[in-house]
């Protein structure tokens, strides 16, 4: 089925199969952080990705939801449909952690009224820089009806997700989000993981995420596998 590699990312491999509409992606072990700058492994972190990822399109596809997943073809192989990328990352952010904790000084973990919704354009040259409506437009990214349909979907994904970790004592921070077409529907693509996703202990407040990474906290397999653990639960 898989056949010729189509693209290679950080994470993840794309290889084409015999059908233009699927494709196969195979997530990889390898970490990096600060747009490359890091590079390690975190072993385990694959298989770990692949199941949080199809358990959560599940759960997005059972709320009416329309993602990129079609079948789990082993631990670290999915066949996904091909999308035509649109190139944003949306994040969604409950709380204050990361680049939103850097922007604006308020202190780390606090919580946030609503959630915030960010447009990051894909491109690692520039290296992913934040994005308003109007350089959206200027750069011909996506319409403004799009973008409101992104935020929008991302909001309801966000909504969803985090009841569903809260039942598991795990908070969504915050996440990022790729979306592309197959036609002219829109669908979510990529990964939801603790690659793409903060994840905090509800109780304690400790970091299951790559943070343990970025920061070199130390376990980051064994956050991986309790997170997976939980969604699995
Ligand atoms: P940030 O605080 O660094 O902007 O990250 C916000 C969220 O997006 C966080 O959950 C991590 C995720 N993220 C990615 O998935 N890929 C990236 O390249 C970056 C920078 C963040
Ligand atoms: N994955 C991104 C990179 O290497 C950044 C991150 O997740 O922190 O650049």
């Amino acid at each position: 089925m898989q056949e010729r590699l189509l693209y290679e990312g950080k994470a993840k491999r794309v290889y084409a199969t015999s059908d233009p509409q699927q494709v196969v992606v195979e997530f990889k072990d390898d970490a990096t952080a600060f747009n490359g700058m890091k590079r390690g492994q975190i072993a385990g972190k694959g298989e770990v990705n692949a199941a949080m990822s199809v358990r959560l399109f599940r759960l997005l596809a059972d709320h009416g939801m329309a993602t990129h997943f079609r079948q789990q073809l082993d631990a670290r192989r999915l066949l996904t449909d091909y999308l035509r990328m649109v190139p944003l990352e949306v994040v969604v952010r409950n709380r204050v952690a990361g680049s939103l904790q850097k922007r604006t000084g308020l202190p780390e973990g606090t919580e946030l009224a609503e959630p915030v919704v960010e447009f990051y354009y894909k491109n690692d040259a520039l290296g992913d820089p934040l994005l308003n409506g109007d350089h959206i437009r200027i750069l011909q990214l996506a319409s403004p009806d799009r973008v409101a349909r992104l935020r929008a979907d991302a909001l309801g994904i966000n909504h969803v997700l985090t009841g569903f970790l809260a039942d598991r004592k795990l908070l969504l921070v915050d996440f990022k989000l790729e979306f592309g077409m197959v036609d002219d529907v829109l669908k979510l693509g990529d990964e939801i993981s603790p690659d793409t996703c903060r994840l905090w202990d509800r109780d304690s407040l400790t970091k299951l995420d790559k943070d343990r990474f970025r920061q070199d906290l130390g376990d980051v397999e064994g956050a991986y596998q309790e997170v997976l653990r939980r969604v699995l639960s």
